[in-house]
C-alpha cells in the first residue's frame, strides 16, 4: 500500500481538508495526549533505508505531511513503502531505480529532506538530481555546507536551471571535513554518504542533536562503523554493504515542547504522553526559570501552570545541547505573560521572528531587532545575521486574523489565539500539519473551544 495520495503529491496534507480553524479563546487545555517519533528523524531514517540491500522497518512514525513527501519521494525511487500497522513503515529498497526529475521537483517541493538523498542516491545508482528545495522560509537556508562535503567526496556537483546534478565518477572516497557551522542537514549528509564510502571520514564540528545520535544508532544496526568522539567529531569507518534495520524513532522534542509551553500559555495542565527528560533537559530547565512545573513519569511528562504569575528570562537558541531555535516560538507566547521583560537571541537562523507580527497585532509588546542585541552575560558566541526580541509582559492577547507563516510560527499563533480574548480566525493552518501529527484532534482532546473549518 502506498501511504501517498495523488492530493498529497501535488502538496496536499494528512487529514486536513481546510485551512482555516477559528478559535475562542480564554480556556486552559488540560488533558493527556500522545507524540510519537520526530519529525526530524523519522523523516532521516527514512532515506537511509535507501542504503541496505534488504527491508527496513520504522516504529513510531508520525502521519505527518513531512512523512508523505519522503513516501512519494522514495516511491519515485523504486522503494516500496508499506504500513502494514498505523505508525509502523516496512521500506523495501531492493528495486533502486532512477526516477523522473519532473516527479521528484512535484514532490519535493515542501520539503527540506530531499538534500539527504543525495549521498545513498550516489552510492545506489551513481547520481542524484536535487530541485530547488522547500521547507519552512526562516531564512536563506543555503547548502553551502552540504555541496562542499559532497565534494570532498569526489562527487561533481552540477548547476542546472532546474536543479543540482551530482554523479561520482571515481566513487565515493573518505575524507577530512570540517562544518564551518555544527549543522544538522549537513552533518546527516556527512553521515549518509560517508557510512558507504571507500575509506574512513573524520568530520569535525558536527551537530551532536539527539535525532542525531538516533540516526548513528540506525545505522550501526544496518552495518556502519562510526564513532562520536569528544568535540564534535565524528569518525566514519567506510563499509561496503548495509542491511535493513529494525527501529522505533526518538519521541519529537519538539513537539513536547510546543504542547508545554501551551499549557503554560493557557494556564492549563497537559500530560505528554511519550515525553522523555533526557532530550528535553535546557528545555525544561527554561520552563522551570519561566514559572512552568512539571512532573516526570515514565511513559511522558505532566507540564502545568502552577499559579502565580509568570517570570521573565532571557534565552539564547543554540544548537544541542542547547536551547533549540523551534522552542522559542511557543515559548515566546508564554513569555508575553511573564511579569517584565523577556529577551530572546535567535542565534540558528537569520529570519525566524517573523511569526512575532501576528503576535503584536493581538496585543503582545514584541520588539525585534533584526541585528541582534550585544549583551556582556551571552552564553553563545554572538553571530552575524542573528537577532533578538524583547518581549515585555504581561499583555493580555485578544482575538485577531492569521495567517501562518510556517511550521513553529504557526503553532505558537495557535496558543496565542488560545490564551487571546474573543475569536481568532488562523489560515494557512495547513503548514502546520508538516510537523504536528493530528493537532486538530489533540486540540479537541485537551478542551480547546474552536470550529475547524474541514
Ligand atoms: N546552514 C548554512 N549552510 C548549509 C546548511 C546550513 O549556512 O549548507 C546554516 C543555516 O542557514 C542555519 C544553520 O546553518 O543558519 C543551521 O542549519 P541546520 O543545517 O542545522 O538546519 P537544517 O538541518 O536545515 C534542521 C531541522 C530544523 C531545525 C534545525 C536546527 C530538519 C528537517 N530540520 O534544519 O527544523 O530548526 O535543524 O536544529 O531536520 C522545524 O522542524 O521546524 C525545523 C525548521
Amino acid at each position: 500500500m502506498s501511504l501517498i495520495t495523488d492530493a498529497q503529491k501535488a502538496g496536499g496534507r494528512v487529514g486536513l481538508k481546510s485551512d482555516k480553524i477559528v478559535i475562542n479563546g480564554g480556556k486552559p487545555l488540560r488533558g493527556r495526549i500522545e507524540i510519537r517519533g520526530a519529525k526530524n528523524l523519522a523523516t532521516k531514517a527514512m532515506v537511509a533505508a535507501l542504503l541496505g540491500d534488504t527491508p527496513s522497518i520504522l516504529r513510531n512514525v508520525p502521519d505527518i505531511s513531512d512523512v508523505n513527501v519522503v513516501t512519494g519521494m522514495l516511491n519515485a525511487y523504486g522503494v516500496s513503502v508499506t504500513e502494514p500497522e498505523p505508525g509502523t513503515l516496512v521500506l523495501d529498497p531492493s528495486n533502486v531505480l532512477k526516477a523522473h526529475f519532473a516527479e521528484i521537483d512535484a514532490l519535493a517541493g515542501s520539503s527540506r529532506i530531499p538534500i539527504l538523498f543525495c549521498g545513498p542516491l550516489l552510492h545506489r545508482l551513481g547520481e542524484a538530481l536535487i530541485p530547488d528545495l522547500g521547507g519552512c522560509r526562516i531564512g536563506d537556508r543555503p547548502i553551502d555546507f552540504h555541496m562542499d562535503a559532497l565534494r570532498a567526496f569526489g562527487a561533481v556537483v552540477d548547476k542546472g536551471y532546474e536543479g543540482i546534478r551530482l554523479t561520482a565518477p571515481n566513487g565515493l572516497k573518505g575524507a577530512e571535513i570540517e562544518l564551518p557551522y555544527p549543522s544538522v542537514g549537513a552533518t546527516e549528509q556527512v553521515l549518509l554518504t560517508a557510512v558507504r564510502a571507500e575509506g574512513v571520514t573524520e568530520l569535525k564540528n558536527a551537530a551532536i542533536e539527539p535525532e542525531i545520535m538516533d540516526l548513528i544508532a540506525i545505522l550501526q544496526k544496518m552495518g556502519a562503523i562510526i564513532n562520536v568522539e569528544p568535540n564534535r567529531v565524528i569518525f566514519i569507518e567506510g563499509v561496503d554493504k548495509l542491511h535493513g534495520y529494525e527501529h522505533r524513532a526518538l519521541f519529537d522534542r519538539n513537539e513536547a515542547a510546543s504542547w508545554a509551553s501551551a499549557a503554560l500559555a493557557t494556564e492549563g495542565d497537559i500530560f505528554v504522553g511519550g515525553a522523555k527528560q533526557q532530550e528535553l533537559m535546557t528545555f525544561l530547565n527554561i520552563f522551570r526559570k519561566v514559572g512552568g512545573a512539571f512532573d516526570i513519569h515514565e511513559d511522558g511528562i505532566r507540564f502545568y501552570h502552577p499559579g502565580g504569575p509568570l517570570k521573565p528570562v532571557v534565552v539564547e537558541t543554540d544548537v544541542h545541547p542547547g536551547f533549540m531555535t523551534d522552542w522559542q516560538q511557543p515559548l515566546i507566547v508564554a513569555l508575553t505573560k511573564a511579569d517584565g521583560v523577556s529577551i530572546v537571541h535567535e542565534t540558528v537562523y537569520e529570519n525566524r521572528f517573523g511569526f512575532t507580527d501576528a503576535l503584536i497585532a493581538m496585543g503582545a509588546d514584541i520588539v525585534v531587532h533584526k541585528n541582534g542585541l550585544a549583551g556582556h552575560t551571552r552564553r553563545v558566541a554572538r553571530r552575524e545575521f542573528e537577532q533578538a526580541a524583547v518581549i515585555t509582559g504581561p499583555t493580555p492577547l485578544h482575538g485577531a486574523d492569521v495567517v501562518v507563516p510556517d511550521l513553529r510560527g504557526g503553532f505558537s499563533h495557535l496558543i496565542a489565539a488560545l490564551t487571546a480574548e474573543g475569536k481568532s480566525t488562523i489560515s494557512n493552518v495547513g503548514i502546520i500539519s508538516r510537523g504536528y501529527e493530528h493537532f486538530i484532534d489533540k486540540l479537541a482532546l485537551l478542551g480547546a473551544d474552536f470550529v475547524y473549518e474541514g
